[in-house]
């Protein structure tokens, strides 16, 4: 049997595999010959379309899926690394979330079998491979259907699931979308996360237009219609801009009231979540009864805010929409167009303390950057710049880096 070769790491090879056509359904990398000949030979025998067995270590396959579309299930080899279990979380950094990933290592230890499964991974075997070994976990990985599943057959479920941030301002023109647009663009590009995109003003919405994308049809039909949501339907809806920042988003027909299905969020979410990283949605203020499950749903709620009594007065109206956080969710307070209006500008500290809430990130007034970025179509995190580095900090806020980094510093 002949293996198709390692998919070419260029553009256009990229943006086929984006499409979801040419998605592996199985790929391994083995640091040794043997255990890539026991591989490839139960690939061979169980007939695995669409599959793929190479040669290489953890880092390898870190980079390979930086340019590729993850497969269903991947299989890699971390034989003498001496911190697999951070590998794997650089594996994770890149790997889509629904991913199932066995691990095949050359230490018999409990303990670091309990640390990958925490880690997320669904399966852990020991060197030396035989067939009937690596048979049994394909068998349990791939014909379930279900990422995880040894995992969750071993009573575990730690499956990993992608995050949706949910960014809300505090009034119109705060810079909502700037900052939905650029965070999403940051993450997808200097992260290499997978984003999805979402604006959920259908009529009004404008976070396409910042970052230059023609809107695809179809979200209108996600939001009345979700039993038509399927990774199909999903991967035809989402339009791709750059690397791996995807955009589902509408310009709807002001006279055609849409009905919302109080459905649709959770199925929408529920493959999304599968698939990216972070699903980012700018929120529309006069969403209504969504706003809440919006906020229920979200793992990260991103309050964007000003210096002025408008939005302080709104964001204290807002707040029941966030408040009681639950142990898996976080709002993060981001501080908008900072310095806008001089000395008319309300402190900080009054902010905070009329709030009730701390300012965790801070983004300067700065039209030059906004009107450069604006008219080269492009999202403004594209180019260095203060407007740049707050959201620099915002993203590593949401990664948990910005936590680490303050502590070393003090530390
Ligand atoms: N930090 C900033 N510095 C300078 N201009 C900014 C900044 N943030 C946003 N803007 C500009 O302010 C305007 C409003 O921003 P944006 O559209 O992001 O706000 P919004 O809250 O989404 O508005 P809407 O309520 O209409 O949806 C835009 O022209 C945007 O380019
Ligand atoms: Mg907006």
């Amino acid at each position: 049997m002949s293996l198709p070769a390692l998919p070419a790491a260029n553009p256009a090879a990229e943006l086929a595999l984006a499409g979801g056509s040419a998605r592996e359904r199985f790929t391994a990398f083995l640091t040794d010959d043997a255990s890539e000949q026991v591989v490839k030979q139960c690939v061979f025998e169980m007939a695995l379309p669409n599959s793929s067995v190479h040669r290489g270590n953890i880092g390898r396959v870190v980079n390979h899926l930086q340019s590729v579309r993850s497969p269903t299930a991947l299989m890699v080899d971390v034989s003498g690394s001496e911190l697999p279990v951070t590998e794997i979380h650089k594996l994770a950094e890149v790997c889509e979330p629904g991913v199932s990933v066995v691990v095949v290592g050359d230490r018999n230890d409990v303990g670091l079998y309990r640390n990958l499964i925490r880690a997320g991974v669904s399966d852990y075997i020991v060197k030396p491979l035989t067939r009937s070994l690596v048979h049994n976990v394909l068998s349990v990985q791939l014909d379930t259907g279900t990422p995880g599943a040894a995992a969750a057959a071993a009573g575990f479920s730690h499956q990993k699931l992608g995050s949706v941030v949910a960014v809300l301002g505090t009034r119109g023109g705060v810079g909502t979308t700037t900052v939905a647009t650029s965070l999403a663009w940051y993450l997808a590009n200097n992260e290499t996360r997978r984003v999805a995109l979402l604006d959920l003003d259908i009529f009004f919405g404008d976070a396409a237009l910042a970052l230059n994308v023609k809107v695809g049809g179809g979200l209108r039909e996600v939001l009345e219609n979700p039993t038509r949501i399927d990774e199909l339907y999903l991967e035809r809806t989402l339009v791709l801009t750059g690397k791996r920042l995807y955009v589902l988003a509408a310009e709807e027909r002001l006279d055609v009231p849409v009905k919302f299905d109080p459905e649709a969020l959770p199925t929408l979410f529920e493959p999304l979540r599968k698939q990216y990283h972070y699903i980012v949605v700018d929120v529309p203020r006069h969403s209504g009864s969504f706003i809440q499950q919006l906020m229920d749903e979200a793992a990260i709620r991103i309050i964007v805010t000003d210096q002025t009594a408008h939005s302080i007065r709104d964001t204290v109206r807002l707040r029941r929409f966030f408040d009681a956080p639950q142990a898996n969710q976080r709002n993060i307070v981001v501080l908008n167009r900072s310095g806008e209006l001089g000395k008319n500008d309300i402190s900080p500290k009054m902010m905070t303390d009329t709030i009730g809430m701390p300012i965790d990130v801070t983004i300067p007034y700065h039209p030059k950057s906004i009107i450069a970025a604006a008219n080269a179509g492009t999202a403004v995190t594209e180019t260095k710049g203060p407007v740049t580095t707050g959201i620099q900090d915002l993203a590593s806020e949401l990664i948990g880096r910005r936590e680490t980094k303050r502590r070393r510093w003090f530390g």
